[in-house]
């Protein structure tokens, strides 16, 4: 596997891999300065002719820079599963995603491309997350919740049921969402509301 971004982020996913068996094998990063992940080598920036038969995963956190860089790649892309996530065997996970230690997926819920589903995040039945959504550590993504593309669901974030969080919002760390949420929302606190667009280019 080869990864893109040579980031704390590249660490939990070489780690992932490591406990499936699987190995990184070089790391593209645009920082010419970085040369080695632990004993993981940076190559540089992307080369579409190194290791072409090797598969791909993203592992910049920052959802709109994972987006674009997605537009560059010419390999495949991989996905990097846990071993301790508990995935139905209904559910859909898109290619270039990750998904963390102690993960619960439940049943039909679909999840998108190059999306994070980060550490003991649970996604209830019939979740839809769009590409490049981060669902953080701890989110509780009740029922049938749909997520917009590049949206970031804060740490220990609560949605309740069958609400829709648009695309390219912020929900801030422990947010409870309990309407939906439209495009671009920044999003804060219990019961969230809305406290302004996010402009910043990037959701964290
Ligand atoms: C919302 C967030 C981006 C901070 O945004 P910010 O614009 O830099 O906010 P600031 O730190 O300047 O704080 C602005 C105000 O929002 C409040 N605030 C910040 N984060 C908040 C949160 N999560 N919930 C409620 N209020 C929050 C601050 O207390 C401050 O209030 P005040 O104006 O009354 O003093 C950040 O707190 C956050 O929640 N990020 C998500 C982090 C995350 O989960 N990332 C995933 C990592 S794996």
């Amino acid at each position: 596997m080869l990864l893109y971004g040579a980031s704390g982020h590249a660490k939990v996913i070489n780690s992932i891999l490591r406990a499936t068996g699987q190995e990184v094998t070089a790391i593209f990063d645009d920082d010419l300065g970085k040369k080695n992940l632990g004993d993981i080598a940076v190559v540089g920036q992307y080369d579409p002719d190194f290791q072409t038969a090797a598969p791909l995963i993203i592992s910049i956190g920052y959802n709109d820079i994972r987006r674009k860089v997605a537009g560059k790649i010419r390999h495949r892309f991989g996905r990097a599963i846990h071993p301790s996530a508990l995935i139905d065997e209904t559910a859909t996970i898109g290619e270039g995603t990750v998904i963390m230690p102690g993960v619960i997926v439940q049943a039909d819920a679909r999840i998108g491309r190059h999306v994070i589903v980060n550490t003991a995040a649970t996604v209830d039945h019939d979740c839809l997350l769009g590409d490049f959504v981060h669902i953080a550590p701890g989110v509780v993504l009740c029922g049938a919740v749909q997520v917009g593309e590049s949206t970031l669901i804060g740490a220990g974030c609560v949605v309740a049921p069958n609400l829709t969080i648009g695309a390219n919002c912020l929900i801030a760390a422990g947010s409870v969402v309990t309407t939906h949420i439209p495009d671009g929302a920044t999003v804060r606190g219990n019961p969230a509301r809305v406290v302004g667009n996010f402009e910043a280019g990037s959701p964290r």
